[in-house]
């Protein structure tokens, strides 16, 4: 072999291996997505990871099981990769537990008061599944069922779209359910998460996407020196049940005034009630906007290594959860193990008990229309 050969040789070699991992730069123009084995459910339904990586080192994994990003590194301000988001290392941790660690929720992402609502004048009942209230779909939401996996390699993104029936009265809805979502990254360092749902008899729909962050990387302490930008003048103050009250109050010289950027830590222990109610932040923001409009949403800035995630929606409101109920007995990936306040939401939807409130903006969906969500979660370092 000639000397030139064997330099080809080797240098192919090195892109593959480059290729074949989520914490490795990927030496190729394009977004790749891989597809490998995660596990069985105890049903006997295989589940299969995803892996899509940009060149810029940006990649994510997902599972077709609740719909999971199990992972999502990206570049701090020296250009190292890190895993921010939390999550576990194997199908039966996320089959087992009810954390929703990078989940869908739904059908009803968040809580419904007394899982009680009344549509075109019939009164449904879904699942108490928190204290007296219907939360994130109920016993078994789209966090904890089987989605089917179509791989989408476009021009400038790629990932896979996740598809689900929630059969007619499943939980408690009424009508039969049909939801695709779609996590795609670009080459500018999104995940887009695309929604697109229809019902075949009048229902309620607020499915959101539940990734607990930790720009620091997952495991690597709390989540209280971030500094967090909300782009909200009010919010939804709640009962000790954590259900809205209907009023929309102003940010302004409360503990929930986000408008300039304030470390997450700096009065999460305020003597305020609402903070009492929700042990630290647990509540939702009415995002300043125009309705149906793509626009920022949050920003977070992670001191330490320069990480940056924007927020964009259409969404008109977004749950600001700091993982107050994280206690510290939960081992994650790597065997880290995820002390109280390690990881933070920013869950876009629409705001919780809305088919209680008929001020909120509507929850419903008819035959005939489709659900549709945009939310971009972008990464950068500074
Ligand atoms: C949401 C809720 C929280 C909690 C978490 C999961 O963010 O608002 O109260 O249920 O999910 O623990």
């Amino acid at each position: 072999m000639k000397p030139y050969q064997i330099a080809l040789i080797a240098l192919l070699s090195l892109s593959l291996f480059w290729l074949t991992g989520c914490n490795k730069p990927v030496q190729k123009a394009g977004i790749t997505v891989e597809k490998a084995a995660f596990g069985v459910t105890a049903e006997g339904d295989s589940i299969s990871v995803f892996t899509i990586a940009t060149p810029s080192g940006f990649c994510a994994k997902l599972i077709n099981y609740g719909a999971i990003i199990t992972s999502l590194e990206t570049p701090d301000r020296t250009g190292k990769v890190g895993d921010v988001v939390l999550g576990y290392d194997n199908l039966p941790d996320y089959v087992g537990n009810t954390t929703y660690f990078g989940a869908i929720v739904g059908r009803y992402g968040n809580r419904i008061r007394e899982g009680k609502f009344t549509l075109d004048g019939q009164e449904y009942q879904l699942t108490v599944n928190d204290g007296k209230n219907h939360l994130h779909g109920g016993a078994k939401g789209f966090n904890k069922v089987v989605w089917t996996p179509q791989i989408i390699q476009k021009q400038d993104t790629a990932g896979v779209a996740l598809s689900y029936t929630s059969v007619d009265g499943e939980e408690g809805y009424p009508g039969t359910f049909n939801l695709t979502v779609c996590y795609l990254l670009t080459t500018t360092n999104e995940l887009v998460i695309t929604y697109n749902g229809t019902t075949d008899k009048p229902t309620i729909v607020n499915p959101t996407h539940h990734g607990y962050f930790n720009l620091a990387g997952q495991g690597n302490g709390t989540i209280l020196g971030h500094q967090l930008q909300l782009f909200a003048d009010y919010f939804t103050p709640v009962d000790n049940t954590l259900i809205p009250t209907g009023e929309l109050r102003p940010v302004d010289g409360t503990p929930f005034d986000f408008r300039s950027p304030v470390a997450i830590g700096d009065r999460i222990n305020a003597d305020d009630e609402q903070i009492k109610f929700g042990f630290g932040y647990d509540h939702n923001w009415v995002l300043n906007k125009q309705e149906g409009t793509l626009s920022i949403a949050a920003r977070v800035t992670e001191p330490t290594t320069g990480r940056v995630m924007e927020v964009y929606t259409t969404e008109p409101g977004i749950q600001f959860y700091a993982g107050n109920f994280l206690d510290g007995t939960i081992t994650g990936k790597e065997g880290k193990v995820y002390p109280y306040r390690s990881g933070f939401c920013l869950e876009t939807q629409h705001y919780p008990d809305s088919p209680n409130e008929p001020d909120f903006p509507s929850v419903v969906l008819n035959p005939g229309e489709t659900y549709t969500q945009t939310t971009v979660y972008k990464f950068y370092a500074q």
